[in-house]
């Protein structure tokens, strides 16, 4: 496929989605370290300038930022016309930024869940069907998908967020394998329990699994799935933990393995007692 005309003097860099915070700030770093210059992805406009500033001067990268919400069906056209303006085009797409519902499913605000299936799933697609061609056609750059251990088993009260994990781990696997050949790679990176604000933004900061499990810093693991995805690793997990978990999650049964992943991530209060979902009226006895 040739390089379309119009793109042939343009520089390269590096998309990070979610880059303001947690992981994906890590990430951002790990790619300016290694001399990529970046367009950074979040909502948070005045957060995203300070950070383009910071990594600007930390690691002297050029840097962009596109304020925008992923939840928004126009956000990728947003992004993709901000390159265009700027003469960039996607050499590397981190498609990190992310939504976490936690609790019972009957009590989650319905737009809530969308928005989740939007950020996680629907936004990550759309940017990868909008930048992986002109990878193709150059012959180079590739695609890092963080999704989550999550996404390897059933996950009671994080229901839709784990499902989005899991399609995203399927998806990833099933391009990884089509773009073969062709000099780009599709990889995707599971975290397990990393130090980040998602788990207070969720709701699920008295869960189990957020007491409990041991946190990885956002560094550790980014500078892992940088290594790794410049490698072209189509799963890459880091640390014995999580792997232990996958391995457990593809042979343990479901009868022992959906209960006990419920209990770790069942939605707590401050005390650790398990919220119990809000009593919903019969039916019949609604007006
Ligand atoms: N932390 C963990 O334990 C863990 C474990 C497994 C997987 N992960 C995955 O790792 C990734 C990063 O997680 P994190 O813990 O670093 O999350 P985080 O600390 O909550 O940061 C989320 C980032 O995404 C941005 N973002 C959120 N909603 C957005 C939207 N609608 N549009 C655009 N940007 C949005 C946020 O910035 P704004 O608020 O300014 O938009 C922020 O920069 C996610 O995919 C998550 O599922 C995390």
């Amino acid at each position: 496929m040739p390089v379309k005309e119009d793109t042939k003097t343009l520089e390269p860099v590096a998309v990070v989605t979610g880059a303001t915070r947690g992981i994906g700030r890590a990430l951002a770093e790990e790619f300016a370290k290694n001399g990529h210059a970046l367009v950074l992805v979040a909502r948070n406009e005045a957060r995203l300038a300070k950070e383009a500033e910071e990594v600007r001067a930390a690691y002297g990268v050029a840097t962009w930022a596109v304020a925008c919400d992923l939840a928004d069906h126009d956000a990728g056209a947003t992004i993709e016309k901000a390159l265009a303006e700027h003469g960039l085009y996607c050499e590397s797409l981190v498609n990190n930024a992310a939504m976490m519902t936690a609790g019972d499913f009957r009590d989650q605000d319905p737009d809530a869940l969308v928005k989740t299936i939007d950020v996680n799933l629907r936004a990550t697609i759309d940017l990868t069907r909008r930048f992986l061609p002109d990878m193709i056609a150059r012959g180079a750059g590739g695609v890092l998908n963080v999704s989550s251990v999550e996404g390897f088993m059933p996950v009671p009260y994080h229901a839709t967020y784990a499902a989005t994990k899991a399609a995203l781990i399927s998806w990833s696997r099933a391009l990884a394998y089509e773009v073969m050949g062709t000099g780009v790679r599709v990889c995707m990176v599971a975290p397990g329990v990393i130090e980040t604000d998602i788990h207070e933004t969720g709701g699920a900061e008295n869960s189990h699994y957020a007491r409990y499990i041991p946190k990885m810093t956002p560094e550790r693991l980014s500078e892992a799935a940088y290594r790794r995805f410049k490698h072209g690793n189509w799963v890459i997990i880091e640390g014995w933990l999580n792997r232990a978990f996958v391995t457990l999650a593809r042979f343990v049964p479901g009868y022992f393995l959906i209960p006990t992943s419920g209990w770790f991530f069942h939605v707590r209060d401050d005390d650790g007692k398990p919220v119990e979902p809000k009593p919903l009226p019969h039916p019949d006895a609604r007006d």
